[in-house]
């Protein structure tokens, strides 16, 4: 499904990625963990090209990424992304958010849009809400509308950057509970987050980045936590760290 061959990216001089290359198989869900700074961001956000890289190859079921010539809004109208901060339209309601990019990109019917967007509004347990704007909901809810208008798109492909990491704890899990019902439903999915039981549950691998945009480990899940002794010394320190406390 995604295909990534030496992909390298630099700001100016600064490089941000290092040779990544890996493939992600349809219905596959891939963890991305890392320390701050590592790039993790900037190689999911390479996959829908909303990051130019000067390197290598990357193909979306079967579109290259690199060439010039690929219609890039279609591309990223396949591949749903969901950020750290929701980023939906706070003057639009729930329902407008859902169905905009459905009817502007899609040039789907109001009303079929509108079905599309409150099937997923259900899914994420959220019906309820869909009159009410952004500000009135909680921070889980919002997050929930974003994965919901991401589905909304029909996408191939789900990115998702730290999702749960600007929510309070108690409203991690609803989104989280999202989440694997996604990936158990054969979703594909990159997930950059730190939250290993997630990883564990739902993960199929793990990649593990290193500062300087290096992919340091790509390996199954079980192979990521069941064999800690065969991790590279930066990632054992790295998960020594998130998961002393
Ligand atoms: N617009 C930019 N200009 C210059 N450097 C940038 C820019 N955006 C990101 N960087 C640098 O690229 C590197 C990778 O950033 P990235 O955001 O992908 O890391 P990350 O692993 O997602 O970090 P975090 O865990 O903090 O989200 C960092 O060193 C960052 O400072
Ligand atoms: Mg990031």
């Amino acid at each position: 499904m995604i295909e990534l061959k030496n992909v390298s990216k630099w700001y100016g001089q600064v490089q941000v990625l290092n040779n990544c290359s890996t493939r992600i198989e349809k219905g596959e869900v891939v963890v991305v963990a890392g320390p701050s700074g590592s790039g993790k961001s900037t190689l999911i956000k390479t996959i829908n090209a909303l990051e130019p890289f000067q390197k290598g190859e990357i193909w979306v079921d079967g579109v290259p990424v690199h060439d010039p010539k690929t219609n890039l809004p279609k591309l990223r109208s396949r591949v749903g992304m969901v950020f750290q901060h929701f980023e939906l339209f706070p003057h639009l309601t729930v329902t407008e958010n859902l169905t905009i990019a459905q009817i502007k990109v899609l040039g789907r019917s109001k009303s079929d849009a509108l079905a599309h967007g409150l099937k997923y509004l259900e899914r994420v347990g959220l019906l309820a809400h869909k009159d009410k704007f952004p500000g009135q909901l909680s921070g889980g809810q919002q997050q929930r509308v974003a994965i919901a208008r991401a589905l909304s798109m029909d996408p191939i492909v789900m990115l998702f950057d730290e999702p749960t990491s600007a929510l309070d704890p108690e409203m991690v899990g609803e989104v989280l509970d999202v989440m694997v019902g996604l990936a158990n439903e054969g979703m594909t999915m990159m997930v950059v987050t730190h939250e290993m039981g997630f990883a564990r549950k739902v993960g199929s691998r793990v990649i593990f980045m290193d500062v300087g945009g290096k992919i340091l480990e790509d390996c199954s899940t079980e192979e990521f936590f069941g064999h800690p002794d065969g991790r590279q010394p930066r990632t054992k320190e790295f998960l020594h760290k998130i998961l002393q406390h």
